[in-house]
């Protein structure tokens, strides 16, 4: 594996085509613009059209000969997701890479999305397990296909409290983030198993960032929490570009397994440049996947069914 892997090492991605969700900001600004560099067609799927027009303008005059398009995808509405994804498939007939990025962090009062899940488990979670059900089909046959979802250091704090999924009788708003990552984890590690038992040419893998200076610390989190982070943001965050390189390192460097999971290297991989790294030993349990599984499928009532090999 390189050391200090930079975007310009991404192989061509002419004739490819990629869905980045939350595009306009953070670290999936940073990835949806080095795909573009790299010839991908890129798809910003956004839930703020205003913000996806910037993100777009920004992105083309870094990348002026780039094939940029915004989407409109809001993943705390499952009809949102449903819009998208019709959209897409009369779009575009073929998906390659689908960067399930968009995220929420430590939301304060317990909100809810607009069908009344927990707003972290519901958006990062729930929302991009549909969207990903939804578009898996358009992926089909395709070579390197991947999957890519964006999870976190905080998975090691997640549990998966079943009883209590929605935090309604017992909210935290690090614990509900901590869910929502570990079950980031557990449906990328999960796909990949039912894909490969498939026979599938597609591959889901998972990234983080590690700490990048972004506006999640800002979006939803109570005023102390923030003012905290932003100190944090400026002593001890890379920037929101280096937070962009595990998710790129993990969709388009040759030849990596499905369920590789991606980080930063240095720093208990708070920054750096992108490696394969651990995961605790609950994003790896395969009964708790399962149920993660069959829970999310009922929840959303999007039913996935898996593209085997193509017919010889
Ligand atoms: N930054 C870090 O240190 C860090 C560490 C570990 C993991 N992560 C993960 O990295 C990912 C990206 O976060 P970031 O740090 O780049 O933060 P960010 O700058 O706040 O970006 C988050 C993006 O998600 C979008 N989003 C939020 N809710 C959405 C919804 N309901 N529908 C569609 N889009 C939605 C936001 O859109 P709006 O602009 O409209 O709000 C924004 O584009 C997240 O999954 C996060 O958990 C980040």
């Amino acid at each position: 594996m390189p050391n200090n892997w930079t975007p310009a090492e991404i192989p061509d991605q002419r004739g490819r085509t990629a869905v980045v969700t939350g595009a306009n900001s953070g670290i999936g600004f940073f990835a949806a613009r080095e795909l573009a560099r790299s010839g991908a067609r890129v798809v910003l799927a956004v839930r703020n059209p205003e913000k996806g027009a910037e993100a777009a303008l920004a992105i083309q005059e870094a990348v002026p000969n780039g094939e940029i398009e915004v989407g409109s995808l809001d993943l705390a509405s499952l009809a949102s997701v449903r819009g998208f994804a019709d959209w897409f498939a009369r779009e575009h007939e073929a998906l390659d890479l689908l960067i399930n990025n968009a995220g929420v962090m430590a939301a304060q009062p317990r909100q809810v999305t607009s069908d009344g899940f927990e707003l972290q488990f519901g958006t990062n979670h729930l929302g991009h397990f549909a969207l990903t059900g939804l578009l898996l089909d358009r992926m089909a046959g395709r070579d390197g296909a991947r999957v890519v979802t964006v999870s976190s250091g905080a998975h090691r704090m997640g549990r998966i409290n079943f009883d209590d999924l929605e935090g309604q009788r017992s909210y935290g708003r690090w614990r509900a983030y901590g869910q929502s990552k570990l079950a980031n984890l557990l449906f990328a590690f999960e796909l990949d198993r039912r894909l490969r038992e498939a026979g599938s040419t597609i591959h889901s893998l998972a990234a983080h960032p590690g700490y990048a200076a972004t506006n999640l610390q800002f979006a939803a989190a109570p005023r102390l929490d923030r003012m905290v982070m932003a100190v944090g943001n400026r002593i001890m965050a890379q920037s929101a570009e280096m937070g962009a390189l595990p998710l790129l390192y993990a969709a388009t460097y040759p030849g990596l397994e499905g369920g590789t999971y991606v980080g930063p290297d240095s720093f208990f991989e708070q920054r750096g440049h992108p490696r394969p790294v651990g995961s605790t030993s609950a994003a790896r349990n395969e009964d708790l996947a399962r149920r993660l599984w069959a829970v999310s499928e009922e929840l959303t009532s999007v039913h996935f069914r898996i593209p085997g090999r193509a017919p010889a």
